[in-house]
């Protein structure tokens, strides 16, 4: 039996797990994590494993609380201290110089640290009983969709791994990355929390992007967040002549379609025009409609504008990855 119920029996199950060194599907308000001790070095190398991840892509290291991240840093800046009292429990990772007892491990050789408290009740509770860190990759193998239901992460890596149950992921996508480092505030990943929103905290400028040819840093890797089908992102006039080359596809749209558009009813879905309830509901549909076994997926280009950047930077990635298996 690897699905653990939300009860306390299964939040003991989970905890004994992580103690014993093994991995567990723990679930956060972003999306499903492949949680291990963080300074278990074996738990951390079958999670790279388990995952089929290079081991020089760093991982995220969550903690209970705040208070915890002095252990993991060797430089806690103003930046930071003000943004994990504003968001923290929350959907923000904050990258930060790293403290030399951190794993080498889990920083992927790096001198900086990823640290996150995540908001899921579920999640806090695990970690603080469990009373350490656990490093938290999305709960998927390597350049695949997270998963964002319990019955996603059992998908991903079948019975092997117990899954704790939270229910569908509040946020839906992965957190916003902050690197906080040498006097600069530099969003690496986006996610719900704008650049405006985070620059409203800090009071400084925020710069946005990571390096491009960094394969460590986020979003420098193309072939991520894809489905099995070929993805492809259309503008909304696009759509019909898209969909009349390939009338098996799969569309998902943010609007209701325009009257020409047809694609076979069971293989459309109109997600709510609001950002976040979009990046709620959008890698559950894409699982699902990859399921059906459509040869394509047509998803409608969101609007411009940074409520929709997360929406749109793990879109455009799975377009670039063009299919995995294709
Ligand atoms: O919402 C989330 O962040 C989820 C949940 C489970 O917490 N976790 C997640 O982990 O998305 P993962 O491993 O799938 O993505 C973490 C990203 C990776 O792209 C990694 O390169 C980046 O964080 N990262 C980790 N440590 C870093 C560091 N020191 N510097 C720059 N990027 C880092
Ligand atoms: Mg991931």
């Amino acid at each position: 039996m690897s699905l653990l119920p939300a009860t306390p029996a299964g939040v003991a199950q989970a905890v004994e797990c992580l103690r014993r060194g093994g991995l567990l599907g723990l679930p956060t308000e972003t999306v499903y994590g492949l949680a291990a001790d963080a300074t278990n070095p074996l738990a951390v190398a079958a999670v790279f494993a388990t995952k089929g991840r290079p081991v020089d892509h760093p991982l995220i290291v969550h903690l209970a609380a705040a208070a915890g991240a002095r252990d993991w840093t060797a430089e806690w800046p103003e930046s930071a201290s003000r943004l994990a009292s504003a968001f923290w429990p929350g959907p923000l990772t904050l990258v930060v110089r790293r403290s030399a007892a951190v794993l080498p491990a889990v920083t992927g050789g790096q001198d900086t640290v990823a640290l996150r408290v995540p908001r899921h009740p579920l999640a806090l509770e695990v970690l603080a009983r469990f009373g350490g860190a656990v490093v938290a990759p999305s709960a998927n193998r390597y350049g695949r969709l997270s998963p964002t239901r319990a019955a996603d992460v059992l998908a991903e890596f079948g019975e092997r791994l117990p899954v704790l149950d939270g229910g569908e992921c509040a946020v839906g996508l992965e957190s916003t990355i902050v690197a906080c480092l040498g006097g600069e505030v530099r969003v690496l990943r986006p996610g719900i929390l704008t650049p405006t929103a985070i620059s409203r905290v800090t009071g400084t400028e925020v710069l946005v992007g990571a390096g491009e040819r960094d394969p460590r840093v986020p979003g420098a890797v193309k072939a991520h967040y894809a489905p099995r089908a070929p993805l492809s992102l259309v503008s909304t006039a696009a759509l019909p002549d898209c969909l009349r080359e390939c009338p098996e596809a799969a569309v998902v749209t943010w609007q209701a379609p325009a009257g020409e558009l047809r694609p076979r009813p069971d293989r459309l879905r109109v997600l709510p025009a609001d950002p976040r309830q979009f990046g709620r509901a959008l890698y559950a549909t894409l699982r699902e409609l990859d399921a059906l076994g459509a040869p394509r997926l047509l998803v409608e280009a969101p609007p411009a504008g940074e409520d929709w950047a997360a929406v749109e930077d793990r879109l455009r990635r799975a377009a670039a990855a063009g299919g995995l298996d294709g």
